[in-house]
């Protein structure tokens, strides 16, 4: 019998990508794999059983492939958070920064009620901008942030206590030192 494996053992880490000193997570090796990708899903969703959440968001672009799945298995509706530009009706949009210079992030005004809870998916929570700029576009719509969720957190980045200071809940599946 193979041994189980678990969530973190899928991942492939590509050493000095995109640039020298940066150890990339690439999560590919996990959705590719079908005990993985099943893996992670309901790993994800293993925190929200008898919890009341509304929608699914997630951030571009490794957001959709896990919120997709996992508003699928809630039987709720996903909402893109998208990068400026992408999103074709009215949205809102908040900036954030990147490790150089500034991104933005766009929502369809439209896509989340007032009193909506939001749970919020990514595959990665590093120093907790992006996820915070889609924490900002939820709650200007008038939606409660249910919770935040991820494949992986890199602790030293700081984004998970980033996150609870703003009294957000933070669901990771693994961590890894070193970035
Ligand atoms: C990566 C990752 C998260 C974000 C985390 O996305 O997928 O979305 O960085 O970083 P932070 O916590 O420091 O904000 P990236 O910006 O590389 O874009 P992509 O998902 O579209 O590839
Ligand atoms: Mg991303």
């Amino acid at each position: 019998m193979p041994t189980p494996r678990d969530v973190k053992s899928f991942i492939r880490t590509i050493p000095d990508f995109p640039q020298p000193g940066i150890m990339f997570r690439d999560v590919t090796t996990l959705f590719q794999d079908a005990r993985g990708f099943r893996m992670a899903i309901d790993q994800l969703l293993h925190p929200y059983a008898g919890i009341r959440i509304d929608k699914v968001a997630g951030l571009e672009a490794r957001g959709f492939i896990l919120g997709g799945a996992v508003a699928h298995q809630l039987s709720v509706g996903f909402v893109p958070i998208r990068k400026k530009g992408k999103l074709p009706a009215r949205t809102i949009e908040q900036a954030y920064a990147l490790e150089y210079g500034e991104a933005v992030m766009e929502v369809h005004d439209d896509a989340i009620q007032p009193g909506d809870r939001v749970l919020l998916v990514d595959d990665l929570l590093a120093t907790g901008g992006t996820a915070e700029a889609g924490v900002r576009l939820i709650e200007q719509l008038g939606g409660e942030v249910a919770s935040t969720a991820f494949i992986i957190e890199l602790p030293e980045l700081g984004g998970r206590k980033r996150l609870e200071a703003l009294g957000l809940d933070v669901h990771a599946l693994c961590a890894f030192e070193g970035h």
